[in-house]
């Protein structure tokens, strides 16, 4: 049978959000990527920014499934300065090539989604079966099912293609 493993950072919630609604509607496994870094307050949020910026790869708790029981991971970042999250760029560094195929969806504030998909699919070395891009005000209206339905769609139908949630949601 088909596994499917989710797997998110997410500073504020959002992501974890839509990790939870992709979860529901493919049957997957979820597990959530961990750190110990405080991020919040503006400390917090510079931090984060810079250690983006930086790809920089802070430690990260072990992860709790073993991603090569999976025939697919799909896995989610908040965008951090026109960047990967830096645990999801750790997660990536760590586990990445044990992943066989892969999707990505990231939350943003409306810029550099684009460019952290197109890095994700870079780090991993593999092609996308889907992306999915969520600006953070979709997701905060609740208006995203509709774009992760399509999104699921294009993973069963084992088609390389991507979906914007903005288009979507307009
Ligand atoms: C440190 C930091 C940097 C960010 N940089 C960007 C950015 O470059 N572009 C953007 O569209 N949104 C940016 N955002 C907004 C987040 O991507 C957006 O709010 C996202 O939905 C947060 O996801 P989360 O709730 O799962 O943490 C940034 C947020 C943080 C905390």
């Amino acid at each position: 049978m088909k596994r499917i493993l989710v797997v998110c950072y997410s500073r504020s919630g959002r992501t974890r959000r839509v990790a939870e609604a992709i979860a529901l509607q493919c049957d997957a496994d979820l597990d959530w990527i961990k750190d110990r870094e405080p991020r919040q307050g503006p400390v917090g949020y510079l931090r984060s920014a810079l250690q983006a910026l930086l790809h920089r790869k802070p430690w990260i708790q072990p992860a709790r499934r073993p991603m090569g029981d999976y025939s697919l991971v799909i896995i989610g970042t908040p965008v951090w300065a026109w960047n990967i999250a830096s645990p999801v760029r750790s997660y990536l560094g760590r586990y990445g090539d044990r992943c066989r195929r892969v999707a990505f969806f990231c939350t943003c504030g409306g810029a550099g989604a684009d460019k952290v998909l197109a890095d994700l699919q870079r780090l991993s070395g593999k092609r996308a079966l889907a992306t999915l891009a969520l600006p953070r005000h979709v997701v905060d209206r609740g208006q995203f099912h509709g774009a992760v339905e399509q999104f699921v769609r294009r993973f069963n139908g084992q088609r390389g293609d991507s979906v914007s949630g903005a288009r979507l949601a307009a």
